[in-house]
């Protein structure tokens, strides 16, 4: 399969944060702010490998600074590396007062999601053409992620019996 530039996975949405969106406390609600990560990193997940494609984890995910009512939100997504049939797809969230134009970081996230063919059987994702030695270096560093989430996944068995009714 022939590799694939990083910026071919490009995705980019913008939103306004409408009062229908937000908390008690006026703010934008977290789980609005999940949904719309979700769909944009899925939208950067499938023009890297054009399959469907399911989420199967969202970690790293920080929320650092509110949004206020009326705010315009853009995420901006982009596969961070491929395995078989899995990639990551790192979500940066910024917000932007529309009267003043001044923008700040607001969300953080990494998704894994995994390609599917029409018969549901895992899909391969073309890897990606990487062609300076910090892309390699990001390439590194994504692997010991996966190990590690792959890893928590595993343990995950322990701590949810807890939460068993
Ligand atoms: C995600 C899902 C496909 C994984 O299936 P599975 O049988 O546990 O995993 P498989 O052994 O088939 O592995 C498939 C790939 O997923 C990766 N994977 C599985 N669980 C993962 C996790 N929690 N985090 C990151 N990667 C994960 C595996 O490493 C593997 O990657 P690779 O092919 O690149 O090596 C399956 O659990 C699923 O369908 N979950 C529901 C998805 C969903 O409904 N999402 C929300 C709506 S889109």
């Amino acid at each position: 399969m022939d590799p694939k530039s990083p910026a071919e996975s490009v995705a980019v949405m913008t939103q306004m944060i409408l009062p229908s969106d937000a908390n008690p406390l006026n703010a934008a609600f977290g789980g609005r702010i999940l949904e719309w990560i979700d769909i944009c990193g899925g939208i950067a997940a499938g023009r890297h490998c054009r399959h469907a494609v399911v989420t199967a984890s969202m970690d790293e995910l920080h929320f650092h600074a509110s949004i206020r009512v009326g705010w315009v939100v853009t995420l901006r997504a982009r596969v961070l590396a491929t395995f078989r049939s899995s990639m990551e797809v790192g979500v940066r969230v910024t917000a932007e007062n529309p009267l003043t134009g001044e923008t700040y970081l607001t969300t953080t996230a990494l998704l894994t999601f995994v390609a599917l063919k029409p018969d549901g059987s895992r899909a391969e994702v073309p890897p990606l053409k990487l062609q300076t030695d910090a892309e390699r270096a990001a390439l590194q560093a994504a692997h010991s992620r996966r190990r590690e989430r792959l890893e928590r996944k595993a343990v995950l068995v322990e701590w949810q019996r807890l939460l068993e009714p």
